[in-house]
């Protein structure tokens, strides 16, 4: 089927029964435009349309070879690191990590009468993270440490008070009430970072793939997230159900 880069402009939908040739039109679409020097970013839930690009990568130009990052979430040799809570310059804290908060909530369909306490717990959490160049693999370790979270919170500057006011002042001192306040970001975050392939790349305290970047170099990216291999959805759709409890 002829597409018309106008139409790559707007959302489009490929349907149709199994084998009906859906991956191989992508495919072919995509070797396309690669070929044509347009930058593309391909996100596969699973292996085989990354594989079928690979491939077929050999009748492309060569130069078109040095656009293009294949990034599969279980290569185990040389892992992409991609540290969410890194602050990169000019980006504002609470702005960053109210939002990712937001998205992880969403994701997860959380409970909206849980969701507010759990969000800025996560915010203030994933914030004292990025302050000490940590990373989503020690979350855990934040809100079940007193100690550990303690001596963080004890190296804040005094113009931090914003970070600091939350953890002396408005996080529970209660030992009790930690587990209820906690366990419903611990149970999302720990599902991430309880799967091998996941926890190498989001533990990195440096990410070595900068998405803003590859836009602006107009360097195409081909993903094969293998989320079968991830764990999902049998985890994923029991922490929804704790998340509800
Ligand atoms: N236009 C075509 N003419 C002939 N054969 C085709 C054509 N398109 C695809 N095929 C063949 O049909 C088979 C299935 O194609 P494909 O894997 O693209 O289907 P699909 O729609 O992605 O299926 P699934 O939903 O199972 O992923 C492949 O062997 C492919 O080579
Ligand atoms: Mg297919």
């Amino acid at each position: 089927m002829y597409l018309d880069i106008e139409m790559l402009l707007r959302h489009l939908w490929v349907v149709g029964m199994t084998g009906a040739g859906k991956s191989s039109a992508y495919c072919f679409w995509i070797l396309n435009l690669l070929k044509l020097g347009y930058p593309i970013g391909l996100i596969d839930p699973n292996n085989d349309l990354v594989t079928d690009v690979v491939d077929q990568l050999a009748m492309l130009p060569k130069k078109r070879w040095e656009q293009l990052v294949v990034w599969n979430i279980r290569n185990t040799v040389s892992a992409i690191g991609l540290n969410v809570v890194e602050l990169k310059p000019g980006e504002d804290a609470p702005t960053k990590f109210a939002f990712l908060a937001s998205v992880i909530a969403k994701i997860f369909a959380a409970d909206p009468l849980i969701t507010a306490r759990m969000q800025r717990v996560m915010m203030h959490t994933f914030w004292l993270l990025s302050r000490f160049n940590l990373t989503l693999v020690e979350y855990q370790k934040v809100l079940t440490d007193k100690n550990f979270r303690m001596q963080l919170v004890a190296l804040l500057r005094e113009e931090e008070y914003e970070l600091k006011d939350y953890w002396l002042h408005e996080f529970t001192d209660n030992p009790k009430q930690v587990t209820d306040w906690t366990q419903s970001s611990l149970n999302k975050i720990g599902a991430m970072t309880a799967n091998t392939s996941l926890k190498r790349i989001l533990g990195q305290p440096r990410s070595t793939l900068d998405f803003r970047l590859l836009m602006d170099e107009e360097i195409s990216l081909l993903v094969a997230l293998c989320i079968g291999a991830l764990g999902e959805p049998g985890k994923f759709s029991e922490s929804r159900k704790l998340s509800r409890t």
